[in-house]
């Protein structure tokens, strides 16, 4: 389709969760024109869904270093030391500035923040909001931030509205890509931006979310379908340590029928004291790590996954009865009124759970300013690959991580566009990708990632869901787009591209390490304390 509009803007920024959001504030300080593309509301990204927290030394007795060591740990070798270091330097600060833009998180009785604990870390600095929904409170306090300049001529804001590609300039004298120069957006009914339109500017910022919908079980709401992963693969970005999918282990089990977004029960209920049970009623992470219940995510998920296979069953159990109804009430309102709607009292009753999908670490590599390997293109929060996380993120980095490289990535923009560094190229693609795969495959190709690059991955699995997919693949393939897609299409066709290259990368690399499990190599092997970056080749693939 050719677009039927086409705006200008200074900075496009893609996508509405912390990470978009305190960029294109950010921005709005420093250039003339922004520009904000959400697909849904303003709201309906991933934050809002954050329970736990946001981790940062704010504790006198705590230090950005220790934090460092935690989130190394946690990130088993592959974290890259200095994006941790940038991460957890500048966190606090990044924290009290959101504070000051008006959000508002637990305190104690002296007006300090409340802090509590997490698995992996070793101090209390978890910062949370209404006991249970710190992003919920985020993104409300971003939002009116952002109301507030609504009506202000230098920002827009653009909600239905997805990013189906990246427009790209000419390639320059010497043969190199051109740069990323806008976006093209299929927008459903807002007015004269309704339907296909290009979005032309001088750097465009990722800041899209997850991949949740490669799964058939994840915390992600139905919007985390990889959009700006996959869309900067295709523009040739560099994408990096896509095999790192984090497994949150304590999701609520309501039947093997139960499918796409379940409730997350917060890991801070660990944090707060309660137990995981196998079904003799036993605590059988005591004696599997110092930490027990609060040892990294991807140690507890994989012990769990273990207990399931031996007990021959599809959950564990979350025990916090003793630590008694009206304070469970009261720390966990979102938590407790979740469960209660399904009949379940969190004082009185054991919480069946299992992993399921929660985040992902790896996606569009990006340095230390959020800056892709292509000129013009950015990416922050989920949708990076910062380094920060390595093989698995440690508990509510990634609110702090969408905060830190989200600040840093519009002021390396303005810096760019102010200093007329970059000026405003044609594009020269087409609008969006030529193979669309119909919207009814989207639970097919969930169930082949899962079934070989869930929670637990072998070769055999993983070849066969390589094949699988490229089938698919080869089926849809056309040089006709035919008539105009829906944005169901262009979201499914994004979904068998993120799990075809997921799948690959997870077959490449034959060792355990956090959150990538091969029960065919299920040691660490040093020779892959690396990162695993990769473009794609002239077919369209890895
Ligand atoms: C949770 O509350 O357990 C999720 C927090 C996170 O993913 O860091």
């Amino acid at each position: 389709p050719e677009p039927g509009w086409t705006t200008h803007a200074d900075v496009v920024v893609v996508g509405s969760g912390i990470a978009g959001l305190t960029a294109a504030l950010e921005l709005r300080q420093k250039v003339d024109r922004v520009l904000l593309v959400t697909k849904g509301l303003l709201s309906s990204g991933s934050t809002v869904w954050a329970q736990g927290g946001i981790a940062a030394a704010l504790d006198p007795e705590d230090t950005p270093e220790e934090h460092l060591q935690d989130t190394l740990v946690a990130g088993v070798g592959t974290c890259s030391e200095q994006a941790v270091r940038t991460l957890v330097t500048e966190g606090p600060d990044r924290v009290r500035e959101l504070v000051k833009r008006g959000a508002h998180f637990d305190t104690q009785a002296d007006g300090s923040i409340t802090l509590t604990r997490e698995g992996g870390h070793h101090r209390d600095r978890i910062a949370h909001a209404g006991g249970d929904a710190t992003g919920a409170e985020i993104s409300r306090a971003l939002i009116a931030q952002l109301e507030a300049v609504r009506n202000d001529p230098g920002i827009e804001v653009i909600e239905h509205a997805m990013v189906v590609d990246l427009l790209t300039a000419a390639p320059d004298a010497e043969g190199r890509p051109g740069a990323i120069c806008g976006v093209t957006l299929h927008v459903i009914g807002e007015g004269s931006r309704d339907g296909v339109g290009a979005a032309l500017a001088k750097a465009v910022i990722l800041a899209t979310g997850g991949i949740g919908q490669l799964f058939r079980s994840s915390t992600n709401p139905s919007s985390a379908t990889a959009d700006g992963l996959a869309a900067a693969f295709r523009a040739g970005a560099a994408i990096a340590d896509l095999e790192f999918v984090q497994f949150h282990p304590t999701v609520l089990w309501e039947g093997s029928s139960a499918l796409g977004q379940l409730p997350l029960i917060s890991e801070a209920v660990r944090g707060e004291g309660a137990y995981l049970l196998n079904a003799e009623g036993q605590r059988f992470m005591v004696g599997q790590h110092e930490l027990a219940e609060l040892a990294p995510r991807d140690v507890v998920s994989r012990a769990i996954v273990r207990m399931m296979a031996q007990e021959e069953s599809d959950n564990v159990f979350l025990d916090c009865r003793h630590l008694g109804g009206e304070f469970l009430k009261k720390r966990f309102p979102t938590i407790h009124a979740r469960l209660a709607e399904r009949g379940i009292d969190m004082g009185t009753d054991l919480i069946p759970i299992a992993p399921a999908q929660h985040f992902h670490s790896g996606g569009v590599l990006t340095d230390l300013r959020g800056r892709s390997t292509r000129p013009g293109l950015y990416a922050v929060g989920e949708a990076a690959c910062s380094g920060v996380h390595g093989a698995n993120r440690l508990a509510s980095n990634s609110l702090l991580e969408g905060l830190v490289f989200a600040t840093r990535a519009a002021k390396d923009a303005a810096a760019v566009v102010a200093e007329r560094v970059v000026t405003q190229h044609e594009p020269v693609n087409r609008l969006g990708p030529s193979a669309l795969v119909p919207a009814t495959q989207r639970p097919r190709i969930q169930s082949i990632t899962h079934g070989g690059a869930g929670p637990v991955r072998e070769a055999v699995g993983l070849q066969r869901a390589d094949i699988k997919l490229e089938r698919l693949r080869e089926q849809f393939h056309t040089d006709d787009a035919g008539p105009m897609p829906q944005v169901a299409e262009w979201e499914t066709t994004n979904v068998l591209q993120a799990s075809s290259v997921l799948v690959r990368t997870a077959l490449a690399r034959e060792e355990t390490r956090g959150g990538h499990l091969r029960i065919d190599f299920p040691k660490q092997d040093t020779r892959w304390e690396v990162r695993q970056a990769a473009t794609m080749d002239a077919d369209g693939q890895l």
